[in-house]
């Protein structure tokens, strides 16, 4: 009968008229349970307290923007491109098109789409605003070969969902709206797996192959909130943002062995436990020795050079893969877009980078091309637009 009906209103208007239209439209008795709607129709909303995208469980795919501000770009006009940018975050995120949006059906299936606004140093002075002490590039590490045209900016624009297209979409829809106000500096890809490739909830993992991100501050809990958000002033529920590109040089990694590649982070390969454990959450026992009285967890391991002493120095990561076009010669450039957040850089993350710049095995397969740091606004409510605790 489905068949049918289907065949019928094919034919057009006079198969239609022979079963009768009310027919047509009406499911018929046998129908099965209409299915779930798909996942493109989940939306994250995109106002309250704390800007989407940080607490956020991470979505597969996110690009990141570096703008400039162009010369002429003053404390107003800030406010009138923040409203703008806050407005089309808003449409897009609920799954609607954004005003004069010129492919209003890319808009439609929202997939999680998250939007997250971030302001550098220069936007901050523009403004006239008072910019937290640690608002500044991260001092030269020895580790570091950064590049300027994948450093700084003076506006973050994260933009992640579950679906690539809508992905491009709302980055282009923000990128021709913020036209006028700014240049692209930079604009970096990263992923995660594809929705639906495991179970939600499961750590990712790196292009080296490792798990990665077991050890992080878990959202919608007062440690996490206490990690990460800001309690004073105009980022009074906002949080800094630590962006690093960082090569894995997976050319010399494949050197290394297994055994070898464990021991360089501390953890195992196949489920992430640390090696004095069994279970990825299990506990590193730092002390625990070999019969030979070595450590077990190397004093030159990630994990180990990482965590540190003060319980004070945690960070929120929140990091995506890279896999761009490889140099000549080379068969990979590949890497990880660190992404951490943290209420206060310079107390939170920077003695660790110190700490892993001084010493980290991974240091020998890793090199920092990239780094930026950011201000996060909070978030704004319904009809506010997000920098008007900066801005207004
Ligand atoms: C832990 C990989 C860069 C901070 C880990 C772990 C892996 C990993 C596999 C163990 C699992 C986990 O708990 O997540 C990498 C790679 C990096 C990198 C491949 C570079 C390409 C960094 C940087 C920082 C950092 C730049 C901060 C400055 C941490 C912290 C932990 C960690 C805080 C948890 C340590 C603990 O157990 O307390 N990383 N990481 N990582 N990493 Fe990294």
């Amino acid at each position: 009968r489905r068949q049918f009906l289907l065949s019928g209103a094919v034919a057009g208007v006079g198969a239609a008229a022979a079963i009768g239209a009310d027919q047509l439209l009406r499911p018929p008795a046998t129908a099965d349970p209409p299915p779930a709607a798909p996942h493109g129709q989940e939306s994250v909303p995109f106002h309250g307290e704390h800007q989407a995208g940080i607490a956020t469980p991470a979505q597969a795919h996110a690009t990141f923007l570096g703008l400039d501000l162009r010369d002429d770009v003053d404390r107003e006009a800030l406010a009138r491109l923040m409203r703008i940018v806050s407005d089309d975050a808003a449409r897009l995120t609920r799954g609607e098109p954004a005003l004069a949006d010129s492919e209003p059906e890319l808009a439609l299936s929202p997939a999680r789409l998250t939007v997250t606004f971030a302001f550098g140093p220069r936007l901050v002075a523009r403004a006239s605003g008072v910019a937290p002490a640690w608002l500044r590039p991260l001092p030269e590490f020895t580790v570091d070969r950064l590049l300027p045209e994948l450093s700084d900016g003076d506006l973050l624009v994260q933009v992640a969902a579950d679906d690539p297209l809508t992905v491009a979409h709302a980055v282009r829809m923000i990128l021709k709206d913020t036209r006028s106000f700014t240049t692209v500096r930079w604009v970096q890809h990263g992923f995660r797996r594809a929705y639906g490739t495991e179970r939600p909830g499961t750590t990712m993992r790196n292009l080296f192959g490792q798990v990665d991100g077991t050890v992080n501050p878990e959202p919608g809990t007062t440690d996490f909130d206490e990690v990460v958000w800001c309690t004073d002033g105009w980022l009074a529920g906002g949080t800094s943002m630590v962006l690093r590109r960082i090569a894995m040089h997976l050319d010399t990694w494949d050197e290394l062995d297994r055994s070898g590649r464990e021991q360089s982070v501390g953890r195992y390969l196949g489920n992430g436990a640390p090696l004095t454990g069994t279970r990825e959450r299990d506990e590193p026992d730092f002390t625990a020795t070999t019969p030979l009285g070595f450590p077990v967890i190397g004093e030159f391991s990630h994990v180990r050079r990482a965590r540190g002493d003060d319980p004070t120095q945690r960070i929120f990561r929140r990091g995506y893969s890279f896999d761009g076009v490889p140099a000549g010669g080379e068969v990979s450039d590949s890497g990880l877009i660190f992404v951490s957040f943290q209420a206060d850089v310079d107390r939170q993350f920077t003695p660790m980078q110190q700490r892993l710049a001084d010493l980290d095995l991974l240091n020998e397969w890793t090199t920092p091309v990239g780094s930026a740091v950011f201000a996060v606004p909070p978030g704004c409510a319904e009809g506010g637009f997000v920098g008007e605790t900066l801005l207004t």
